[in-house]
Order: structure tokens, then sequence, then C-alpha cells
């Protein structure tokens, strides 16, 4: 029994994301040359994105780690977001880059965009890994977006099921037989 048993089919392989990930380094060094943005990042989906994509930019940037749950009865998201772990230093002035593994109904990062923008920083952009425009209910503008994907529910590359499968180098979408019946939310 593998991890990889589970996986219905691998939709974008470990060179595609590098290859990808590599470019979006490079066009946000090139964005911000000169400046030295903060990169703030949502634990826990997007620690394996941050931690390539900072290693691509050729910028003196530093990192921030927030880590919100949702509010709400159910699975469903509610957009109701509760602070966890709020970030560690003032952005008031700064070049913040949020980070982010993937955006379904974009209710989370609506959110979040919102309570960034009152700590009045310089400016605030995007970069996604992942785009899930299907399901989305919050309008957002995504500065940066690594693919867009199929409405499928995917692991792996620091995207979970119930914590597992973070540690798959690939994204693949999940077997419908792991969760049974109809796909889970977010
Ligand atoms: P939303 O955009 O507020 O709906 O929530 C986005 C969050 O839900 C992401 O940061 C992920 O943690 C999670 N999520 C959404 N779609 C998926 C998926 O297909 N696989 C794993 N996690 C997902
Ligand atoms: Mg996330």
């Amino acid at each position: 029994m593998s991890l990889h048993d589970d996986v219905e089919v691998i939709l974008l392989d470990s060179q595609t994301v590098a290859n990808r990930v590599a470019e979006l380094g490079a066009q946000l060094s090139a964005d911000y040359a000169g400046r030295d943005p903060v990169l703030v990042s949502v634990l826990k989906g997007a620690l394996v994105f941050l931690a390539d994509l900072m290693r691509a930019m050729d910028l003196p940037t530093s990192i921030d780690l927030m880590e919100v749950s949702s509010y709400g009865a159910g699975t469903e998201t509610s957009g109701q977001v509760r602070i966890l772990k709020d970030l560690s230093k003032p952005i008031e002035g700064r070049d913040v880059i949020v980070v982010e593994d993937i955006i379904d109904t974009g209710l989370t990062l609506n959110y979040l965009l919102g309570y960034l923008a009152d700590r009045q920083p310089a400016s605030i952009k995007i970069c996604c890994l992942l785009d899930k425009p299907a399901r989305r209910l919050a309008e957002i503008s995504i500065d940066y977006r690594g693919f867009t994907i199929p409405d499928r529910f995917v692991i792996g590359y620091g995207l979970d099921y119930n914590e597992r499968y973070r540690n798959l180098p690939y994204i693949g979408v999940l077997k419908p037989s792991v969760y049974g019946g109809a796909p889970p939310d977010g």
C-alpha cells in the first residue's frame, strides 16, 4: 500500500510544477526588482509552494506565516475566518505578496485580503499555484497564477485530504473511493 495508490490521475507532474514555479519566481523577481517584498503564506497547504517559490526569487524577500480556520457549521467554507496564527511582524508600508496553494471558493482569501489591507501595506498582490474557478463565490483578482485546474479535488505538493498526501511530489486527483461519495469541501 502506497500513497500513490490513492491517486486517480496525476494532473501536474513534479517537473511541470517545478518549471512553472521557476517562471513565477523569475516574473516576481523582475516585477519587484529593487524592492524587498514580504511573502505572506497561509499554513499549511501553501508551505511547499512557498519553499520552492522563494528559492526561485532573486530578491531580498522576507516571509511571514499565518494560520486560519473557517468558522461555521458543517464542512462548507463560510467565509468567516478565525486567525489561529497572526503575522509576526507589522506589514505597514511593505509590499505584500500573498502566496496561496489553491483558490477555490475564494472566501478564505477574500477575508484575508481585507484583514491584510487594514494593516496598511504599500501594496498587496496575490500569487497562487492553482486556480479552481468553477466554484468561485468571491471575486478575486489573481496577479500571478500557476495553473488553472478543473473542478476536481486535488492533493499533493502541500495540498491535503484529512492532513494526508501533502508530501506527494506532484499534484494529483484523489480517487473518489478514498472519500466515498460527494467530493470533500476544500
Ligand atoms: P476557499 O478558496 O476559501 O474555498 O478555500 C481554499 C482552501 O481550501 C485552500 O487553501 C485549500 O486549503 C482548500 N482546498 C480547496 N480546494 C482543494 C483541493 O482540491 N484539494 C485540497 N485542498 C483544497
Ligand atoms: Mg490553504
